[in-house]
């Protein structure tokens, strides 16, 4: 469905993503591991048009795709939900909830369709109550995080791209999510798992790529490799201290 061929972007003297190929399988969930610095957000960055990548080239359902906006992502059917918890903090959950979403279709969502647009797409993962009237910055972190979780969902992304959600959820919340993205990815969705945790690698993913400094040093099927060799491939320092390799 999407393959990334070679993309490689830097910061001055700093190369945060290196030659990056992988391909992505419609239907599945593919996570990427990486440790902090590994050029986890700049991939996501690029597959959203925020960051334009120095090389490299993507192909989407077959066909080059050479977008360059982040509206023209959206057009194509990516969302992303990013690290930061980005939110207009003034605005209601509602508001925040169907941002940008009027824009996308053309013609805005009537008025009375709005509250019940956004109370369905938090319905479908948040099992924690969230003020749908409150303006969004005086929520608890973990409540912004299933605002703009709601966000990428009510587009009906055909691509999915989370990058380290479940930091802020607490525990009920995250398996809710979790429960949302294997939906997801059973009705034929895209979903990009960005994480540092090995627990949610394996309760999560159909396949598994490894991020190593700017470079994916191994895409497999999950179960192909025990955690200890994820870890010795994330990070061979720290799985050497462990004494796991
Ligand atoms: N805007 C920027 N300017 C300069 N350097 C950057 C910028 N964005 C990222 N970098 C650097 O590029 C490298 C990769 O960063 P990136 O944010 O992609 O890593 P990450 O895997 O997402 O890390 P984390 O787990 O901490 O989120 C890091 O060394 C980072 O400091
Ligand atoms: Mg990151």
């Amino acid at each position: 469905m999407l393959v990334i061929d070679g993309l490689s972007k830097r910061y001055g003297e700093t190369v945060a993503l290196s030659d990056a190929t992988i391909s992505f399988r419609q239907g599945t969930i593919h996570t990427i591991l990486g440790e902090n610095g590994s050029g986890k957000s700049t991939l996501v960055k690029i597959l959203s048009g925020i960051v334009p990548p120095d090389q490299g080239h993507i192909t989407l359902d077959g066909q080059s795709f050479s977008a360059s906006t982040p509206a023209a992502f959206q057009k194509a059917g990516f969302a992303t939900v990013f690290q930061e918890i980005l939110i207009a903090p003034d605005r209601s959950v509602i508001d925040n909830i169907l941002l940008g979403l009027d824009g996308l279709f053309s013609r805005s969502i009537p008025r009375a369709k709005r509250r019940e647009t956004a109370a369905a797409a938090l319905a479908r993962f948040a099992v924690s109550d969230v003020p749908l009237d409150a303006p969004a910055g005086a929520l608890p972190l973990a409540a912004q995080q299933l605002v703009v979780l709601a966000r990428a969902v009510v587009r009906r992304p055909r691509i999915l791209i989370l990058d380290e959600v479940t930091a802020a959820l607490d525990f009920s919340d995250r398996e809710s999510v979790f429960r949302l993205m294997r939906e997801l990815a059973s009705a034929g969705s895209l979903l990009l798992f960005i994480t540092h945790r090995m627990d949610e690698v394996k309760a999560l993913s159909d396949r598994i790529s490894i991020l190593r400094a700017g470079r994916v040093v191994k895409t497999e099927d999950k179960g192909v490799s025990t955690s200890a060799q994820l870890l010795a491939a994330m990070a061979p320092q720290m799985a050497a201290e462990l004494g796991h390799v």
